[in-house]
C-alpha cells in the first residue's frame, strides 16, 4: 500500500526532536552536534520537457548530432544544449550520476531515479501528432503513467534487492518516499500555438495547465513522494527564437530587448502556477510542495548578462543569420538546408561559455549551472527550503 511507504524526515526536523527528548529527561550536556548534513534524497524523479530531458525524447526517436554536447559530454548526449541542464547540475549537487531516461533501453541504471522527461512535451494531452507540429507524444500524464508502471515494476521485486530487470538497474521499493521530485513543463504548452492564436487565445486554457502540474504533484504524493520541486516559466520573451518568431513591434521591446507582452503573460501564468501550489501545499500537510522562481534567476541573466560572466544574452551561440539573435526558423542548430540551390549550415560559437542562449530556446550549460547555483542557494525557493542545510552539497564545477 502507498501509506506504508516512510515518506522521508528532514534533516533538521529530526534533529529538533534529538534536542527535545533530550530536554525532557533533563540530561545537562553540552550541545556538541556537529550537524552533521545528511541528505536523504536518494534518487530523483524528474517529469518535464527538453529543459531537463536528458536523453529521452533522442532514446525514443534517434536523431541527434553536433554540436549539441559539444561542451561537457564531447558528443550528442541527447540533450537541448551544449553541455549539463540543471537537471543534471542538481544530480551532481545531491551526490547522484546523471538520471538515466526512462524510456532509454540500454545502458540505464535507475537506482538513483528516472527521468520521463522528452523534448516538446507538454502538459496538457497534445491534440496533433510529432510528425505533424513536433510535438512530443509523452505529455505530462503519460510520464506519470510510466512513474506508476515504474513503481509497480519495482514493486514486484524482492524489496531488499537491487536487481537487473532486463538491462536496467532498479531501485529498493521504499525509494519512493526518500525522493525529490521535480517538474519542469509547461513551456511548449505555453508557446508552441502562441504565434497562430496570439496571447489572448493562449491564455484560455493556461489554468487547465497549472491544474494538471498541480493533480500530478497529488498524484506523486499518493505514490509515496513528499518533496516536490516545480520549477516556474522562464521568461520566453527574451529568448531569440521567439524574439523572432513571434509577432512584435519595437514597442514592445524593454530596455534589455525583451519583449513586454510575452513576458507579462509569463509572469501571470507563474502566479497562476504558485498559487495552485500554494492550494496544493495546504492539502499535502507533511509534503514539502516547492514553487522554484527560476524565472527571476534567467531574467536577471537575460537582463544584465556581463554581471554574471557571459557576453550575450539575447543572442544564440548555435543557428543561422547572425545578426542580434542570430535564430532563423528555417535552420534550427545542428540542421541544413538547401535554400536557392544551395545548402545553407547553421553555425556555432567557438566559446557557449560567454552565451545564455544555446540553440535560440535552450540555455547554455553556463547559463544551466548560474540558474542551478542560484537555486541551491535556496533564495529562489517558495516556502524556503533550505537544501544545502538537509543535503550536504556537492560542488557542481
Ligand atoms: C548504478 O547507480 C548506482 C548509484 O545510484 C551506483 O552505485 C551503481 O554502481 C550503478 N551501477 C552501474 C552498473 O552503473
Ligand atoms: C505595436 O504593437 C501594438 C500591439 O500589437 C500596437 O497596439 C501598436 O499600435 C504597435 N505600435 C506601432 C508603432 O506599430
Ligand atoms: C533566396 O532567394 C530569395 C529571392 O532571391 C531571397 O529573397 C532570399 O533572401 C534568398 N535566401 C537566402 C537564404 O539566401
Ligand atoms: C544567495 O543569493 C543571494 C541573492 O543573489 C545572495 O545575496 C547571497 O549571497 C547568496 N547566498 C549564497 C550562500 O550564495
Amino acid at each position: 500500500m502507498d501509506h506504508q511507504i516512510p515518506r522521508r524526515n528532514l534533516g533538521g526536523f529530526r534533529l529538533s526532536i534529538i534536542i527535545w527528548v533530550f530536554s525532557i529527561v533533563g540530561v545537562t550536556m553540552i550541545m556538541n552536534f556537529t550537524v552533521e548534513a545528511k541528505c536523504d534524497f536518494k534518487a530523483i524523479f524528474n517529469f518535464g520537457d527538453s529543459n531537463s530531458d536528458t536523453g529521452g525524447f533522442w532514446a525514443a526517436f534517434p536523431a541527434q548530432s553536433g554540436p549539441f554536447g559539444m561542451t561537457y559530454f564531447k558528443k550528442p548526449s541527447g540533450r537541448a544544449s551544449d553541455g549539463r541542464l540543471i537537471i543534471d547540475f542538481l544530480a551532481q549537487a545531491l551526490g547522484l550520476p546523471f538520471l538515466s531516461p526512462y524510456l532509454q533501453s540500454i545502458g540505464s541504471n535507475f537506482t538513483h531515479g528516472a527521468n520521463y522527461a522528452t523534448l516538446a512535451s507538454t502538459v496538457l494531452l497534445p491534440k496533433t501528432s510529432l510528425f505533424v507540429t513536433g510535438i512530443s507524444p509523452f505529455a505530462l500524464s503519460i510520464q506519470l503513467n510510466q512513474m506508476k508502471e515504474f513503481k509497480i515494476r519495482v514493486s514486484q521485486q524482492n524489496p531488499s534487492d537491487t536487481l537487473y530487470i532486463g538491462q536496467s538497474l532498479f531501485p529498493t521499493y521504499d525509494i519512493f518516499g526518500q525522493s525529490l521530485y521535480t517538474l519542469y513543463i509547461g513551456q511548449n504548452d505555453f508557446t508552441s500555438n502562441l504565434a497562430a492564436i496570439g496571447i489572448h487565445g493562449m491564455k484560455q486554457y493556461l489554468p487547465q495547465v497549472v491544474a494538471q502540474i498541480a493533480d500530478t504533484v497529488k498524484e506523486l504524493y499518493d505514490l509515496g513522494g513528499s518533496s516536490f520541486l516545480v520549477l516556474n516559466l522562464a521568461p520566453i520573451g527574451c529568448y531569440p527564437a521567439f524574439l523572432v518568431q513571434l509577432p512584435h513591434n519595437n514597442s514592445d521591446l524593454d530596455m534589455y530587448g525583451c519583449m513586454i507582452s510575452y513576458n507579462n503573460a509569463v509572469i501571470e501564468y507563474n502566479d497562476m502556477l504558485k498559487n495552485a501550489l500554494d492550494r496544493t501545499r495546504k492539502t499535502l500537510i507533511d509534503a514539502h510542495v516547492i514553487y522554484v522562481d527560476t524565472h527571476s534567476v534567467y531574467l536577471e541573466i537575460f537582463r544584465h548578462p556581463m554581471y554574471h560572466g557571459l557576453q550575450y544574452g539575447t543572442k544564440a551561440c548555435c543557428g543561422f543569420g547572425g545578426g542580434d539573435y542570430n535564430f532563423d526558423p528555417e535552420v534550427y542548430c545542428g540542421n541544413r538546408k538547401v535554400v536557392n540551390g544551395s545548402t545553407i549550415t547553421t553555425t556555432t560559437c567557438s566559446d557557449p561559455e560567454n552565451y545564455a542562449s544555446w540553440d535560440g530556446i535552450h540555455a547554455t550549460e553556463a547559463a544551466n549551472k548560474l540558474i542551478t547555483w542560484a537555486i541551491l542557494n535556496g533564495t529562489y525557493f517558495d516556502p524556503p527550503f533550505p537544501l544545502g542545510e538537509y543535503c550536504e552539497l556537492h560542488p557542481i564545477g
